[in-house]
């Protein structure tokens, strides 16, 4: 049974979405709407657009929009249902009691609470005589009986069906625990069997923000491999989703995050009261990552080992957190391995000098550029002063590459106006790159169609047409009747607005509304997007039923040339030709025969 309507309205009208989204954007308001950073792809231009006045965002660079519900829904990774009951719980309305469709929610709170259980299970392990020798591991780390504690850490017992049987006698079923990726499950010989996935491990929960233990990681207690075995995918987790110990941190240090490596590293900075360190969970990191630290900090100090694949990883995490707001500084761990080590070798103090002394991205770079160049020789520093310069074109502001040319100038005896200089040389020729790989994007774009859909190129004036009437209809309703007497949703040439004007001429014969927290339950993402898009499609102006009838008419003329067309189906010399019009059109050359028909 669907939501009813009315309730999702009230909802709506309860539930402001500025305050929804300010809880996790940052909005500053412009006229009648408000722009922020988009949460869903990294930008340092605010290109995301709320509307307070029709409860909707859209993102003008990345194109995702919807309501408050489809923003939920992307940015909690909630279902239907559950974004609504969250968004309820939020504004203190209570879902009416039903049967909605909620099983995938439900086989999520399964998973959840066996995740939970199991928990429990291996941390309880520590204090009993089989899991002396896990104790002893964490023990063995120095990390204290509070730490232990605070963190959930655990043991997994070396049997093959320590967890299972626990679990099994808590009610869950097999199928449950295999969902959870708990419990393995193995064909052999046509016969099925089940197994611990982590046995003989010591176990670190991985918990999310709302305090959930979504997956885990277990360490082998030596030397082998794999050192570590992490909960694949499942309903409730996706690996470079989340990050580790960020349930802990997104309230600590003041707008600043430690990211380091590893779990271990986290866990001994958190005992060193570095409460605000976190850690991407055995991938690079990633731009959903780079996005989530965005949303709770200003400024992100990197800190992964010292060894060269360390520093390859930093490089890389750089260029990706490059793309979001954050200030970025990278901590240079001389004197040990990761902070993990620094901590035991050196203790706290060590590590806040170090920490307080982190570079800036650019110094990063800039030492990165030194390397092992030998700078007492002509030859060696030039060699460095052509990188850094090239370097400070590229990344640094004005006052930057006055700083460090000034500096470096006068760490290797060069005037600084020659360093200037040098910069200034750099950054025209980059600028030039930049436009010819602008002009090659251009080209590329313009010889590939707007959208992949096939039929858009085949059909582009009646997909325009029919853009232009369903953006009609998003606005303006009323001009439902107008359009029924002439067209059918099966009139719609290309797939994904066909798929629209299904829903919305359904919705309006049955005479219900077209509003965007109405059609989040009936669309995907990718659907709500466009329908956002369309409801900011400007039209050329002037009567909106002289155009109403105009679009009418395109679309039917073009579905009278595809009845004749199908009598002999458009063979693929034909395809191609009108594809090859249509390219030559967008880069601007002369007109051609579609154009001048109708
Ligand atoms: P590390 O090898 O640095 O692990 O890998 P660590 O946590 O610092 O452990 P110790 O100090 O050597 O005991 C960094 C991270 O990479 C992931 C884990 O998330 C680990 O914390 N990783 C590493 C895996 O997922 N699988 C592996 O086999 C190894
Ligand atoms: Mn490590």
């Amino acid at each position: 049974m669907p939501i009813p309507d009315s309730f999702l309205q009230t909802l709506r009208d309860r539930a402001d979405i500025e305050t929804l989204v300010s809880s996790y954007v940052n909005l500053r308001r412009s006229g009648r709407i408000l722009m922020g950073l988009c949460p869903f792809h990294g930008e340092k231009t605010p290109s995301f657009a709320v509307y307070p006045d029709s409860n909707s965002f859209y993102c003008f660079g990345c194109g995702a929009g919807g309501d408050a519900i489809s923003f939920l829904m992307r940015i909690d990774h909630l279902d239907y249902v559950e974004a609504v009951k969250s968004l309820c719980e939020r504004v203190g309305m209570q879902l009416p009691e039903d049967n909605y469709d909620d099983s995938l929610a439900k086989r999520r709170m399964r998973i959840l609470s066996a995740n939970r259980e199991a928990a429990r299970f291996f941390h309880a392990q520590l204090r009993t005589p089989e899991g002396r020798e896990g104790l002893d591991y964490w023990l063995g780390r120095r990390l204290s009986p509070e730490t232990i504690k605070h963190f959930g850490l655990g043991y997994a017992p070396p049997r093959w069906s320590a967890l299972l049987d626990h679990l099994r006698g808590q009610g869950f079923a097999l199928d449950e625990l295999v969902e959870a990726n708990l419990v393995s499950r193995s064909e052999r010989d046509g016969r099925t069997s089940h197994y611990d996935r982590f046995r003989h491990r010591v176990m670190v929960p991985i918990i999310d923000l709302r305090g959930n233990v979504v997956a885990f990681g277990g360490r082998v207690l030596d030397d082998s491999k794999p050192k570590y075995i992490n909960t694949s995918d499942t309903l409730v987790y996706k690996k470079g989703r989340d990050v580790f110990a960020l349930n802990f941190a997104k309230n600590e240090g003041g707008g600043q995050l430690i990211l380091a490596e590893g779990y271990m590293d986290v866990i001994a900075l958190h005992q060193a009261g570095f409460l605000n360190a976190v850690a991407c969970l055995g991938t690079a990191l990633t731009k959903d990552q780079a996005q989530l630290l965005a949303r709770y900090a200003k400024e992100v100090v990197l800190s992964y080992d010292a060894d060269e694949a360390g520093q390859a990883a930093t490089r890389k995490a750089l260029a990706i957190l490059e793309q979001t707001s954050l200030k970025l500084r990278v901590l240079s761990l001389s004197g040990g391995k990761d902070p993990d080590e620094i901590l035991r070798a050196y203790g706290p103090e060590r590590f806040r000098i170090l920490l307080d002394g982190a570079a800036n991205d650019l110094e990063f770079r800039l030492l990165g550029a030194r390397g092992d160049l030998d700078l007492t020789t002509p030859a060696g520093k030039l060699d460095y002063l052509k990188e850094a310069a090239r370097i400070l074109a590229n990344q640094g502001g004005k006052m930057e590459q006055d700083i460090y040319a000034a500096r470096l100038g006068e760490e290797l005896g060069v005037a600084k106006q020659a360093i200037l200089a040098q910069i200034q040389y750099y950054g025209k020729q980059a600028a030039r790159q930049r436009e010819r790989d602008r002009e090659q994007q251009l080209l590329r774009t313009a010889a590939s169609p707007p959208s992949p859909d096939p039929q858009r190129i085949l059909h582009r004036r009646a997909a325009k047409a029919e853009e232009r009437l369903l953006s009609l209809l998003l606005g303006h309703p009323d001009f439902f009747p107008r359009i029924r007497e002439k067209l059918t949703a099966a009139d719609f040439v290309t797939p994904l607005n066909r798929r629209l004007a299904e829903v919305l001429f359904g919705r309006l014969a049955a005479g219900r509304g077209v509003e965007p927290e109405l059609l989040s339950g009936e669309l995907d993402e990718k659907e709500l997007s466009e329908v956002m898009r369309l409801r900011n499609l400007s039209g050329p102006g002037g009567s909106l039923l002289a155009e109403c009838e105009d679009c009418v008419r395109a679309l039917l003329e073009e579905n009278r040339g595809r009845e004749v067309a199908s009598v002999g189906i458009l063979d693929d010399a034909e395809v191609f030709r009108r594809q090859f019009a249509h390219k030559k059109k967008a880069l601007g050359n002369v007109p051609q025969p579609e154009d001048s028909k109708g």
